[in-house]
């Protein structure tokens, strides 16, 4: 359903977006693939404990997807299940955004992929690259559609295969990461006010503290960049710790004073899934009481563009969200990158 309401949006609250067409989340829909792989799983693979990963990070298990199972095919599986929550069919959608830094291939883009598996022929499709904190520059990138009037509806997913870069002869990175992909219809929903400001940020002096250096055009894969596992993430992990907190920290806190909100009105805080020591850092220094802060890490690990989108579907899911909620999302990955977005779902 989509409408061309020419009422300007007047939620006080939301004067970054004051002048656009409003833009709401029709519905969020997720996927994990089936195979778990827990903590004592990875006691076989590298020298660590079930007691260290879960005493540092929160995580328990992770999702592992099948061999041949590509970031395509949970993103268009997680696309499907948002299509059939908000009610829209494939032929509605114009326009796919995809978030992700584990593509099928280099190119066509993964977004394109996933037109053809859901069968969204009018569909325009592109992907964007921002780590972990894809899902929200997607939300951002579409809202502006709806928002310009340019698109109805547009689809934002945030997928990733994390577990195909992974190097697992690395215990500082490969307990930390797992695959899955959440996705959002975006439409003008009248009576709803959905995103009511998106917050974002870069330090691109960082690059080099999380990375995969090889693959790409500064060093293509040889039979010397495979040798010296150049394809795999490379991660400072004590440097992106201390940057994630305070680079959250104040994305957050900008996103309530844009909508001039108190964190005490928020339902449910949503921060990226990458190691619940940040998001308990976090959430303490935004004021945020335990009971209000979204975890699932303990069960999928950091899904890197997936993260918030997953935890959103299961937050809603459970009824811990329900309409008319005040929800914030705090991300945070590498480039670095980070942002924030209050949504009235
Ligand atoms: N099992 C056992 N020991 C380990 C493991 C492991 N899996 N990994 C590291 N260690 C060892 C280290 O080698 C080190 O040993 P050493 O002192 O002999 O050198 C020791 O444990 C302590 O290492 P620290 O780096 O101090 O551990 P820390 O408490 O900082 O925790 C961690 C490490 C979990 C990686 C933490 O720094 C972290 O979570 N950082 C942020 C990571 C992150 O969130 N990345 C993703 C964000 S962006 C994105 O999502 C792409």
């Amino acid at each position: 359903m989509t409408t061309s309401a020419r009422k300007p949006f007047r939620n006080p609250r939301a004067r970054h977006n004051y002048l656009g067409r409003p833009c709401s989340i029709a519905a969020v829909g997720a996927y994990v693939p089936e195979r778990v792989v827990t903590n004592a799983d990875l006691e076989q693979l590298v020298e660590t404990s079930d007691e260290w990963i879960f005493t540092r990070t929160g995580i328990k298990e992770r999702r592992q997807a099948a061999a041949g199972e590509a970031t395509s095919d949970l993103a268009a599986k997680a696309a499907q299940r948002a299509m059939a929550n908000a009610q829209v069919s494939a032929d509605q959608i114009d326009l796919i955004i995809t978030a992700t830094v584990t593509p099928d291939m280099p190119f066509p883009s993964t977004s394109c992929l996933v037109q053809q598996k859901i069968g969204a022929k009018r569909a325009a499709a592109f992907d964007i690259e921002a780590a972990c904190s894809g899902f929200i520059y997607a939300l951002e990138i579409g809202q502006q559609f709806i928002m310009s009037r340019t698109y109805d509806t547009v689809l934002v997913i945030g997928a990733d295969k994390l577990t195909s870069v992974v190097d697992w002869a690395d215990r500082n990175t490969c307990v930390l990461f797992g695959d899955g992909a959440g996705a959002a219809i975006l439409q003008n929903r009248p009576g709803s006010h959905g995103l009511l400001t998106v917050c974002l940020g870069a330090d691109g002096s960082k690059g080099d503290v999380l990375c995969v250096p090889g693959g790409g055009s500064r060093l293509p894969a040889s039979t010397q960049s495979l040798a010296q596992r150049q394809h795999y993430i490379r991660m400072d992990g004590r440097e992106t710790f201390k940057y994630a907190v305070q680079a959250m920290l104040a994305a957050g806190k900008e996103a309530l004073t844009r909508c001039e909100l108190d964190i005490s009105q928020i339902a449910c805080v949503i921060p990226h899934q990458a190691n619940r020591r940040i998001i308990e850092a976090v959430s303490e220094r935004l004021g945020a009481r335990p009971e209000q802060v979204f975890i699932n890490l303990d069960r999928y690990g950091n899904t890197s563009a997936a993260s918030v989108a997953l935890a959103l579907d299961e937050a809603v899911a459970c009824g811990r969200v329900q309409r008319g909620d005040l929800i914030l999302l705090v991300v945070f990955g590498a480039g670095f990158t980070w942002g924030a977005a209050v949504i009235e779902w």
